[in-house]
């Protein structure tokens, strides 16, 4: 029994991670290191920015919070704040790609970063077929701008007992086909792809911004609590969807010239742009109409609702190009850490050693963003799927709770270890990192939980049937 509990908590040391690096160095078998810290924090707002402050906002001012939705954003940004310290301490110390999986397997043990790397699944890979099939609703509509009507075959996934698929979701599928190819081809070009869609989205909240400011009628922010504190702490775990990605650049870890120095800051600089301008849009779309006319059909996003209401009607189309640019960045940087914890999962032997070969051309783990690939595509392209969004959520927020209490077990086991970077005010800042996502966990609805549990499960499965006995620090 004893020998069992000491398996599935094996641990890999930092230095075993650090030789593992040297070893791949020496081999040729390492990624590209060409990404800046501008590249890193760019990639933060990509991942960061996307239907949370288009669409978002809006949607939960009307259903859940009313204005108090400025506070639901205070709390779920204080979650993510107290977390980013968190994954910042961890990675000034373990450079490595596999970001919270790593993290985990270097404190809690084997089984605890399979589960965590099972969830990231979650996070990444269903959270990119999610915001996939959220970019084609977009991009159609943008389309239809132009008076262009997509045949329904081709539009929307659609299943049915009887006759199987129905129709696809033809712009989810090209769009993700289009990044894989991207990514395929190098980190640096990604980069410069992600970039661009970094300056449209944040030139048009800036727009949003410039203009809504000059329309605010405090009349609009009373009541401000419409649905009392339940409704802004539902409101928090609605709005903190908007804040998912910004752990996401600590899977660049291996393709960032100065890693320790640099992830630290894009991890906790993007969430500080984000916070600031999610906010703003906040207090300003409250403040320019009233919460009860931001949800609800017609006028599309809430976004485009207060520009109409507000006299720039005209510039309506530019929030369908900013959620259409912002969604994909979204993507990019999605698909682009999915790729890379499969890869580091791979060369520890918990999944199929094909993931982790490299492409000799691009230095890219081609196998690895293809087959990310090609299960996003088949998810968003011909399933249903729109309202996994929580799921996606929920997992992030499990992922969180283990970096935090990750770094309070490493801080106790390996206390002289160089760090970096220090999480400030510990042990509190982690406590309360772990504590706010658990209770941001709290507030999804029960479906969402059983499918969460559900999956686990499945992962516990794939663990003993697979992963365990194939596991490299295992069999070493
Ligand atoms: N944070 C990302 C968004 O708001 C996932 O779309």
């Amino acid at each position: 029994m004893e020998k069992i509990f000491a398996n599935l908590l094996r641990r890999k040391t930092l230095e075993s991670i650090k030789a593992q690096g040297d070893i791949e160095n020496a081999e040729g078998h390492r990624l590209n290191r060409v990404l800046t810290s501008r590249d890193i924090l760019s990639a933060g707002v990509a991942a960061i920015i996307g239907t949370g402050i288009f669409v978002l906002i809006g949607a939960a001012a009307h259903a859940n919070a009313g204005p108090g939705i400025i506070i639901s954003f205070v709390l779920a940004s204080l979650a993510c704040g107290f977390v980013s310290f968190a994954y910042a301490e961890f990675a000034s110390m373990i450079p490595v790609a596999g970001s919270a999986y790593t993290y985990a397997y270097a404190t809690l043990g084997e089984i605890f970063a399979w589960i965590i790397g099972w969830d990231l699944l979650l996070e990444y890979a269903v959270g990119a077929s999610t915001v996939a099939s959220g970019w084609s609703d977009y991009f159609q509509s943008l389309l239809r701008g132009f008076g262009v009507n997509l045949p329904h075959w081709m539009s929307i996934a659609s299943v049915n007992s009887i006759n199987g698929i129905t129709s696809i979701n033809l712009p989810a599928i090209l769009i993700i086909v289009f990044l894989t190819y991207w990514l395929i081809k190098g980190v640096k070009h990604t980069a410069r792809m992600t970039s661009i869609f970094v300056v449209v989205k944040l030139a048009i909240v800036a727009f949003f911004i410039a203009v809504g400011s000059f329309h605010i009628d405090p009349a609009n922010y009373t009541p401000f609590l419409p649905f009392g504190w339940s409704g802004v702490l539902t409101g928090a775990g609605v709005v903190f969807f908007a804040f998912i990605g910004f752990d996401a650049v600590t899977t660049m870890a291996e393709e960032c010239k100065d890693p320790q120095k640099d992830v630290p800051k894009g991890v906790i600089g993007s969430l500080v742009v984000c916070t600031i301008l999610y906010l703003l849009v906040a207090a300003i779309m409250t403040g320019a109409m009233s919460y009860t006319a931001l949800g609800g059909e017609g006028e599309g996003a809430p976004m485009v609702k207060v520009l109409n209401h507000i006299g720039y009607a005209w510039a309506s189309p530019l929030i369908s190009v900013g959620i259409v640019a912002g969604l994909t960045s979204v993507l990019i940087v999605t698909l682009f850490a999915q790729s890379r914890i499969i890869m580091r999962m791979s060369k520890d032997g918990l999944v199929t050693p094909i993931f982790s070969t490299l492409s000799q051309k691009f230095q890219t783990p081609t196998w690895s963003i293809v087959v990310c690939g090609i299960f996003v595509a088949v998810t968003a392209g011909l399933l249903p799927i729109d309202e996994l969004s929580q799921l996606t959520s929920i997992g992030t927020l499990f992922a969180f709770i283990i970096v935090c209490v990750g770094v309070i077990v490493l801080r106790h086991k390996e206390p002289d270890q160089h760090r970096g970077f220090r999480c400030p005010g510990y042990p509190f800042v982690p406590v309360m990192g772990a504590l706010m996502s658990f209770m941001l966990m709290c507030t999804m609805p029960s479906t969402t939980w059983i499918r969460f549990i559900g999956w686990m499960l499945l992962g516990l499965i794939v663990y003993f049937g697979y992963s365990k006995s194939h596991s490299r620090l295992g069999r070493s």
